[in-house]
């Protein structure tokens, strides 16, 4: 690829999504924007390249976009991440939650739905205990090809056999054909949404736990602290951050302090605190926070009654 060519996807690219690609990766940008290139009917990357210089189109953009993320995903991740929101995180919430009995969680950069579905079945296991509790876990990702994955809930062979205990697998999905499709008693426990980390969180409302794993890796220094600050006003004082193994704040922001013990796991600072008082709402997630235009309702607002269920 041309430098010039380099050069403008590579600034399209952080613009549209905040993805840093540097020269090393340019062979990423021609094994994965060719396919894009024949679908759009150009006889070559080129010829695409010359028409969106020419003209931006901005269903070519979000196709280019979509093409170039990092989807990699697995159930139970890490699996450590889980232990901490099932042992630490949850016996807190609950305990501190107990009156409202309310409870909000967001994957920030859910990609094809395994991260929220392994949350959706560590709580399903718990319904006895969280009976009367409302809970609402939206999932977002700024790809609508990878939401529409996600929104399906079939897996191969290959993906369920990663991280997933093959209890939750008898007892959450049935087989049909070659795929596994999982079952809409833990489907519809997630409310999916298309959601760009460089736009304004104030339309989400506020959360008590934010999973935001393995997104920030793709991103400069100046884009992770801008949304981790921004997560940091969306979250409730006492709410719970995980990032993945390879991200932290240290360094990035003043906002989070990490968990010493539980590595990933992260707190708002005294400083994040005082500087959000005004900017949280009420733990029920009913509230919008910040104040910049668009909608009142939080995404998932409304849509949950009783555990889980959707009116
Ligand atoms: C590597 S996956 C991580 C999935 C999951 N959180 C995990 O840890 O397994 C990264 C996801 O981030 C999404 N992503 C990339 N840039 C984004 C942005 N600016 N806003 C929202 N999501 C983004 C990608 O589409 C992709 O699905």
């Amino acid at each position: 690829m041309k430098i010039s060519d380099f050069e403008l996807y590579k600034s399209l690219l952080y613009d549209k999504s905040g993805l840093v690609i540097t020269p090393d990766k340019s062979y990423l940008l021609d094994s994965r924007l060719t396919p894009i290139a024949k679908k759009w009917n150009y006889a070559t990357l080129e010829a695409m390249t010359l028409h969106l210089r020419a003209l931006p189109d901005e269903k070519l953009i979000k196709d280019i976009v979509e093409a170039m993320t990092t989807n990699e995903t697995s159930f139970f991740r890490d699996t450590k991440p889980f232990t901490i929101f099932q042992e630490t995180i949850l016996p807190v919430l609950l305990e501190k939650r107990k009156t409202k009995r309310t409870l909000r969680i967001w994957c920030a950069a859910c990609s094809s739905g395994q991260e929220p579905y392994s949350l959706a079945m560590i709580l399903k296991e718990k319904e006895a205990e969280l009976r009367g509790w409302r809970i609402e876990i939206v999932a977002t990702d700024i790809s609508d090809e990878i939401l529409d994955q996600a929104k399906r809930a079939s897996y191969t062979q290959f993906e369920v056999q990663r991280g997933l205990p093959i209890q939750y697998l008898m007892k959450y999905f049935m087989q049909i054909g070659e795929a596994w499709q999982l079952k809409d008693e833990i489907r519809n426990m997630i409310r999916f949404s298309n959601f760009n980390l460089l736009d304004s969180m104030s339309r989400l409302g506020t959360f008590d736990i934010v999973f935001c794993r393995n997104v920030l890796i793709y991103f400069d220094e100046k884009n992770k602290r801008t949304i981790l600050e921004k997560i940091a006003g969306q979250l409730e004082n006492d709410g719970f951050l995980l990032l993945g193994g390879a991200e932290t704040v240290l360094g990035i922001t003043d906002k989070f302090a990490p968990n010493p013990e539980k590595r990933g796991l992260y707190v708002k600072t005294q400083a994040a605190k005082e500087g959000s008082s005004s900017a949280t709402g009420s733990a029920t997630g009913s509230s919008t926070s910040g104040s910049s235009a668009g909608s009142t309702r939080p995404i998932g607002s409304g849509l949950t009654t009783g555990l889980f269920k959707r009116t």
